[in-house]
């Protein structure tokens, strides 16, 4: 059974510092133990404050992989490119931009279909394991219980047999590690903030809750999932 162990932050500014420090600390734990660390983080709004400050940590960046945990299938220069925000933020200035980024290949190839092969090709030679581990896992929560872009009542929470599959939000085709991916991780770490966020971290929490509803719940590390989540998402419990 997966157990969760919560850091309560008392507002975002404070969320955002304590994961670039925890996250900081747990690379720093690795490169203590192995030649690379790698990493993979989420896209949204919640951690964009933690990857600037982040960025600014005085880490071996250049022994540091960074993948996206998933992206949606549009150029980089498009606003809602994940890969945008991150140059925007943890690689826009300062000792992080000397990490390596593996970016996932969109729409310079054919269709999302073969952007996805490319990021399981990608990522699977990158860590060198089936299925592909990362030492830090960064995740979000959406309001409807997602993370990385399995969304409820489609397919992709149920891929089980492949690192990655294609997924669909907003009319935009999204390209996303599965499950099994985010569950080998050595170290998950989910970032919450926000009163709309209660309910998806409550059921998120709830040994009963159904991951057909909730697909964050497919995530299930042997680890404990560490989640930093700020007072408004934890109100009332
Ligand atoms: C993405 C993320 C997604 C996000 C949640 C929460 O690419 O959008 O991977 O899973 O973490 O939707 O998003 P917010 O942080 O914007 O609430």
């Amino acid at each position: 059974m997966t157990t969760y162990r919560i850091v309560r932050a008392s507002n975002p500014q404070d969320l955002s510092y304590r994961a670039s420090q925890t996250i900081s600390r747990y690379i720093n734990l690795v490169l203590g133990q192995r030649d690379r660390c790698r990493i993979a983080l989420s896209g949204g709004s919640t951690p964009t404050k933690t990857y600037s400050l982040l960025g600014q940590e005085h880490i071996p960046w250049d022994r540091v992989d960074v993948v996206l945990g998933d992206e949606r299938w549009v150029s980089t220069d498009d606003k809602s490119s994940n890969a945008r925000m991150l140059h925007n933020t943890l690689f826009s200035a300062g000792p992080a931009s000397m990490a390596v980024f593996h970016s996932v290949p969109t729409v310079e190839l054919m269709n999302a279909d073969a952007s996805a092969r490319a990021l399981a090709k990608m990522i699977t030679q990158l860590c060198s394991s089936n299925p592909p581990v990362f030492d830090i896992m960064l995740l979000g929560l959406g309001e409807d219980g997602h993370t990385a872009s399995l969304f409820p009542g489609t397919a992709a929470p149920l891929v089980m047999d492949r690192w990655t599959t294609v997924s669909h939000s907003k009319g935009v085709d999204r390209i996303t590690l599965t499950a099994p991916v985010l569950s080998a991780a050595r170290q998950v770490i989910f970032l919450v903030s926000g009163a709309n966020k209660q309910v998806a971290l409550k059921r998120l929490l709830d040994p009963q809750e159904l991951s057909k509803r909730t697909p964050a719940r497919l995530v299930q590390p042997a680890n404990d999932v560490l989640i930093i989540a700020d007072q408004d998402a934890t109100a009332g419990f």
